[in-house]
């Protein structure tokens, strides 16, 4: 949730830190704070509020010195003021740390370090490592390395956490437990941080970081121990992408380029799956194709947006493989008996790789012997490494919180793996699976076409910015694109939205249409006419009681009722929602930009949540 950068460097530390901090404030944005290295003492400046107000304050004689801290807040305790933002320090303040996660035991820590003589000055579970830091660095003769190891082992709760101090300020160290650390290696210079993107104009070459490892970085050097203060190996990787695709390129938001990246998003997640005698590749899965014939069924566990790609992979994998898919949403998995065992495959989606809900409930499925399969966007995140396998989305880093590219090709990667299970079980025939991997490949070009003719409905979407409620009704596969439509909504402007099925409306929600509601209907796939007529139907209802609908439609659909319809190009029905999601993502930007709301950084909301 929080954003974490640490420098250390020939640079003026301020530089990289604050421009990292800029790259991850989608983490979190209620407050930011920086504690940089001065020699014997740490120069230290926090604001509530975004990263804006950190600037704002700082004094224009800033001193240069070249390590230091920095994050940016998505509050848990303590609400976002100046007194509650990271970095937390010692009682001499000469140390202080920056934390993401839940400290769960803080309290107990807090009770036993206050009658010690600790005093506290803010609400957070955070300063309470501080506190205990400070102590264990003393009993350890100054050796900060050695008190994070001893914290550790007295912290319950999921955590990154960076410390420095102001006696060694070139040095600093870090640890992760079910939450994100990154390294990254300079020429002369190292850095820490949530995500790769803090640090990808400096360098390509990241370090990952494995549970409850301390790493310790200075300058010249970058160590990683086990708890116990063995050494453990670093581990190399480039990072694939470069900083222009962490940029707007010339778009007003974040979101904006997002959408308009989809055509290569996807062609790049489609990219060499088909091999020269049409067998689906995806050698990710790990799978024999004895395993894949003992699949019994399949559960797809999501958050957010990632539960509705999960939705379309329920329609696909179920007619395409034939094999029972029921698909949850993560917070709730582990808190029932789900039926899982050996013979299952638990397909965990996510953007991000580290959302905590879903991390638990991978945990729970793993536990419960299931063969768990990982579709994720962020390379060497914490579920695909916990994951059995995992298959690799390549929407390139998405920044703006709602997301967009990530959805879209979550959905394409779910269709690989459907048809790859259809045809190993044999439910598909070669040619079958050659035909859709070959409509697939036409996805790019399609959603640039709507792209392409994407001004009138931007226009259109204006007269509804006063709108207080809006519903999208679809059905068959287009009913999870239904409720994404009106998530995405929701975040980006605040506006009561909701998803129905077509044939729910009549059983509740039509009480909610009145004169001027906005309806936004979804037509089923342009083949299957027997669901066509009712969606139809179901327009007219809601029209008959003063809705304003708008629908989307493939084209050469026949549409009556509605006062504006978007034409989509025709796709294999089952690839349709892909479609029909873009249209929807425009509305919900447009209207988020005529009622001034924020849109990359909508509030209250994280990218990554890392609190269940
Ligand atoms: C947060 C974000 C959502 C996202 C969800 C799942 O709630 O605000 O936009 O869909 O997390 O994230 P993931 O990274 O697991 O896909």
């Amino acid at each position: 949730m929080c954003g974490i950068v640490g420098y250390t460097g020939p640079q003026s530390a301020f530089t990289p830190i604050v421009e990292g901090l800029r790259r991850l404030e989608y983490r979190g944005y209620d407050s930011a704070g920086i504690a940089l290295g001065t020699s014997n003492s740490l120069f230290v400046e926090k604001r509530a509020g975004k990263l804006a107000n950190l600037e704002a304050a700082l004094p224009a004689n800033l001193p240069t010195v070249h390590s230091g801290i920095g994050h940016t807040r998505w509050a848990t305790h303590g609400g976002p003021t100046d007194r509650n933002a990271h970095p937390h320090l010692d009682n001499e303040g000469k140390l202080a740390v920056i934390h993401n996660g839940i400290i769960e035991n803080y309290a107990e820590l807090k009770a036993v370090l206050q009658k010690r003589g600790h005093t506290f000055t803010s609400e957070t579970d955070t300063e309470s490592v501080a506190h205990l830091l400070s102590d264990l660095r003393k009993e350890h003769q100054g050796d900060l390395s050695a008190a994070m190891r001893a914290a550790v082992a007295q912290l319950r709760g999921s955590f990154t956490l960076l410390a420095i101090h102001a006696d060694n300020p070139s040095t600093i160290v870090g640890v992760r437990r079910n939450s994100p650390l990154v390294a990254g290696i300079g020429k002369g210079e190292n850095f820490l941080a949530s995500d790769v993107a803090a640090f990808i104009e400096y360098t390509k070459r990241a370090v990952e970081l494995g549970q409850d490892e301390v790493i310790t970085i200075t300058p010249e050097t970058i160590e990683i121990t086990d708890v116990h203060g063995a050494k453990v190996p670093v581990r190399e990787y480039e990072i694939t992408w470069d900083k222009e695709a962490a940029q707007k390129g010339g778009f007003a938001h974040f979101m904006l380029k997002e959408i308009f990246d989809q055509p290569k998003a996807i062609a790049d997640t489609l990219i060499g799956r088909l091999s020269d005698n049409n067998q689906i590749q995806l050698d990710e899965l790990h799978m024999t194709d004895a395993e894949i014939k003992r699949i019994k069924r399949i559960s797809v566990i999501a958050c957010g947006t990632a539960y509705h790609a999960g939705m379309v992979a329920k329609y696909a994998i179920e007619k395409w493989a034939k094999i029972p898919v029921d698909v949850e949403i993560a917070s709730e998995y582990r808190y029932r008996d789900p039926i899982v065992d050996q013979d299952s495959l638990v397909v965990a989606i996510s953007q991000s790789g580290e959302t905590m809900d879903l991390l638990m409930a991978v945990r729970h499925a793993k536990a419960a012997g299931a063969r768990v399969l990982a579709v994720c966007n962020t390379n060497s995140s914490t579920i695909p490494r916990e994951s059995d396998a995992v298959l690799y989305t390549h929407a390139g880093p998405e920044i703006a919180v709602a997301s967009t590219k990530a959805f879209v090709t979550q959905i394409v990667a779910v269709y690989l793996i459907g048809l790859k299970l259809a045809q190993v079980r044999g439910e598909l025939s070669d040619a079958e699976v050659k035909n859709l991997y070959h409509e697939a490949l036409k996805l790019p070009g399609q959603v640039e076409q709507i792209l392409e003719t994407v001004e009138p409905l931007r226009a259109l979407t204006r007269t509804f910015k006063s709108n207080n409620t809006v519903l999208f009704l679809g059905r068959g596969i287009q009913y999870p694109i239904a409720l994404e439509g009106a998530l995405k909504l929701k975040e980006l402007a605040y506006i009561h939205a909701e998803g129905f099925a077509g044939g729910e409306l009549k059983h509740g929600p039509i009480a909610l249409i009145e004169e001027g509601t906005a309806v936004i209907a979804i037509l089923p796939p342009h083949d299957e006419h027997a669901l066509d007529e009712k969606m139809l139907s179901n327009i007219q209802e809601v029209k008959a009681r003063g809705a304003r609908v708008i629908v989307i439609a493939a084209e050469g659909v026949e549409v009556i009722g509605a006062e504006h319809v978007i034409r989509i190009p025709i796709a294999a029905p089952l690839f349709q929602p892909v479609l029909a999601t873009v249209p929807l993502q425009v509305f919900a930007y447009e209207i988020a930009v005529a009622r001034g709301t924020d849109v990359d950084q909508p509030r209250n909301l994280a990218k990554s949540v890392t609190v269940e």
